[in-house]
């Protein structure tokens, strides 16, 4: 079996690729650093961890709008059509349409980390025998190319989670432009936003009482040193999240606590004290302010789904 280097093979490009990332945003001003990358096994751990906190609704709540309305949603999709996740991760949201959904003639699961899609797939074709799990290791933006039997069969994307709310509000419209490409002739898209809502519950979800997501904010600076071998002094620094009104957007960052200095990969990059690393932003919509957004991407908003404390929205996107 060459399956060992094969993965060795995919990761050796996007371990350059974090080092040129990280390399990049310390050199900015201000200076930054991707969050796509706070999600090594400790920061996948920890989210995990996030999405269990009595102050983090967002999972909560889209499990309970999928669960309460999979049958209406699952009543607009033709049968034999092709759910196509983005971003699939543990695929544990996807279960509520796979379960409600039984005519699909596949299920297609797309995911940076190739050791996330090997734990769906063996947990989804356990559990669902007679469904065709096929994965796709990588960027969700590159075309989507299915066996030529599944060619021509309708596509329901689904992008759950509000990760679509850590892109800025042209990089969404461009990714939702590249997700309809993807997803064929009559596209459809389940799409889920965090809503836009009091600080006084929007701050505790980005701020918990046990410091767990502070401790998944730097851990991107241990990642940093582990896999890049550079030596930030995570005591140096503090987790700091903000609610910006005017954009509608959580942002996350890390203070330095002094003036210091760090070596990564060769190069020193210099803190001032109180000095800002941006690490994350969380943009919060409102339905209408997201069916803009998903308007300019070309798509028609045809129905929205909220919880019942309107924490949370999902939003079935089709394009003619
Ligand atoms: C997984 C991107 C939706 O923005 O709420 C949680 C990530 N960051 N706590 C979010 C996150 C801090 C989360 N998303």
């Amino acid at each position: 079996m060459n399956g060992r280097r094969s993965l060795r093979a995919e990761l050796a490009p996007l371990d350059e690729e974090f080092g040129a990332e990280v390399l990049a945003g310390l050199s900015r001003e201000p200076k930054s650093l991707p969050c796509r990358y706070f999600y090594d096994a400790r920061g996948s751990e920890l989210f995990e961890e996030i999405t269990e906190l009595a102050e983090y609704y967002p999972t909560r709540a889209e499990l309970a709008i999928l669960r309460d309305h999979a049958g209406e949603i699952a009543a607009r999709v033709a049968p034999g059509a092709v759910l196509v996740e983005f971003g699939s991760g543990s695929s544990r949201k996807t279960e509520i349409l796979l379960d409600a959904m039984p005519g699909l003639a596949a299920y297609v699961a797309i995911d940076v980390s190739a050791c996330a899609l090997e734990g769906a797939r063996s947990r989804l074709e356990a559990r669902y025998p007679r469904l065709r799990v096929i994965t796709r290791t990588g960027d969700f933006r590159m075309p989507l190319d299915l066996p030529a039997e599944l060619a021509k069969a309708p596509r329901l994307g689904f992008f759950p989670g509000s990760t679509i709310g850590n892109l800025t509000r042209e990089e969404a419209v461009g990714l939702m432009v590249d997700m309809r490409r993807a997803l064929g002739k009559e596209p459809r898209l389940l799409i889920g936003a965090d809503l836009r809502k009091d600080e006084a519950l929007l701050l505790p979800a980005y701020n918990d009482a046990r410091g767990v997501t502070a401790a998944f904010n730097l851990n991107l600076l241990a990642r940093i040193n582990r896999e890049l071998g550079a030596d930030f002094d995570l005591s140096g620094f503090r987790h700091e999240a903000i609610f910006d009104a005017r954009q509608s957007r959580i942002e996350m960052r890390l203070v330095s606590l002094r003036g210091q200095e760090a070596r990564v990969l060769g190069r020193r990059f210099v803190f001032a004290a109180q000095e800002r690393i941006h690490t994350e932003y969380s943009h919060k919509y409102t339905v209408l302010d997201f069916q803009v957004l998903a308007r300019r991407a070309g798509w028609s908003p045809v129905a929205v789904w909220r919880d019942a404390e309107l924490l949370f929205s999902v939003h079935e996107l089709i394009a003619p």
